[in-house]
């Protein structure tokens, strides 16, 4: 009997049920009057007084768990349209659960919809590039240093040792969708390209092998630094609230000239100095500049007609102090209990 009791809870542990047919079938064969639990307390009264104690314990156990498993699908299967009307194909499907948005994306959607709105458009590019999109044409000579500043995953090399142009890798910037834009587009060029990148990092809290990126583009006759920092003045204060201050530091990419890097005042402090910007009151927030003439002749493009200016921003940063996430590893474990925190219109 004790043998039996057992087979019968793991039974019913691994048993699933679909549908309230099968909840009926169930509750009948084991809760029904001539159920499987009532032939066994029945059973059960015959036995000996000795094995009573140890098998009335299990039978009660048993008797647990088939209510407990009955009630568990009654709630959520009683929701379901009962069976006649799952042959009506016009009847919405219920209950559904909808799912959420991972906050990266909804981060990004707020990029893009502040620069459509003063005329970027989106453009993207693939994953996997040639060096020759994520360096060469980017004014990155094969020897050039700034190649170290970013660690490169590189898929198949053409010759050991040092990159070369023909090399396949995964590409460290979104800088790379520009050089395509730039080959397939002649100046007007406003755009803006989302996406993910790959740098050979160890993995911590505030940094990740793998993260997203937005870059901007924008050419055209006569484009100015003057251009460059109102538009990012405006996107500063769409992004972060109206009264956020925004500042340059000079900076080096090989595909800008002059180059810079923009803060913003601390979102979290309003500038008065936090933890989170560590005292200072500023933020860094994204890389810029006026785009080389040597990136802009790469592409065909006459730099003596044309000027332009680009910039690049990270997704992670921005979300983490949104959302006052401060482990970025958190966007990559996709644990259901972090992820349906995030409901949004995006
Ligand atoms: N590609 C640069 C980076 O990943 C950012 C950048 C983009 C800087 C465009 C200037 C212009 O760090």
């Amino acid at each position: 009997m004790l043998e039996k009791i057992d087979r019968l809870l793991s039974l019913i542990s691994e048993l699933s049920v679909k549908d309230i047919q099968e909840l009926e079938t169930f509750r009948i064969r084991y809760m029904s009057k001539k159920g499987i639990i009532s032939e066994l307390f029945e059973e059960f009264r015959q036995m000996p007084a000795s094995e009573k104690k140890e098998i009335g314990r299990k039978l009660n156990i048993l008797k647990q768990s088939v209510i407990e498993k009955y009630d568990s699908y009654k709630d959520s299967l009683s929701l379901l349209p009962s069976s006649p009307r799952l042959n009506d194909p016009s009847r919405p499907s219920f209950p559904c659960s909808l799912g959420t948005r991972h906050p990266i994306s909804i981060v990004r959607g707020e990029i893009i919809s502040i620069f459509e709105r003063i005329g970027f458009s989106v453009s993207e590019g693939p994953e996997i590039e040639s060096d020759d999109n994520n360096f060469t044409r980017l004014n990155f000579a094969p020897e050039h240093p700034a190649r170290d500043m970013q660690d490169t995953f590189y898929i198949s090399r053409i010759s050991a040792g040092d990159s070369n142009p023909g090399d396949i890798l995964l590409r460290t910037h979104t800088s790379s969708v520009q050089v395509r834009v730039m080959q397939k587009q002649k100046p007007p060029i406003r755009t803006i390209s989302p996406g993910r990148v790959f740098r050979n990092e160890a993995i911590s809290a505030r940094a990740h092998c793998i993260f997203h990126q937005v870059e901007g583009l924008y050419i055209d006759e006569n484009v100015s630094f003057a251009d460059l920092k109102q538009t990012l003045l405006f996107f500063a204060r769409e992004m972060y609230g109206e009264k956020t201050e925004i500042r340059f530091r000079p900076s080096y990419f090989p595909f800008t000239e002059p180059s810079g890097e923009m803060d913003v005042s601390c979102t979290i402090c309003g500038g008065k100095g936090c933890n989170v910007c560590k005292y200072t009151g500023w933020l860094e927030v994204l890389g810029c500049g006026m785009v080389h003439p040597a990136v802009l002749e790469a592409s065909n493009i006459d730099s003596t007609k044309y000027t332009g200016f680009a910039f690049g921003m990270g997704i992670e940063r921005p979300a983490m102090l949104k959302y006052q996430v401060n482990d970025l590893r958190m966007y990559y474990e996709n644990d259901l209990r972090f992820l349906e925190q995030f409901r949004s219109a995006f």
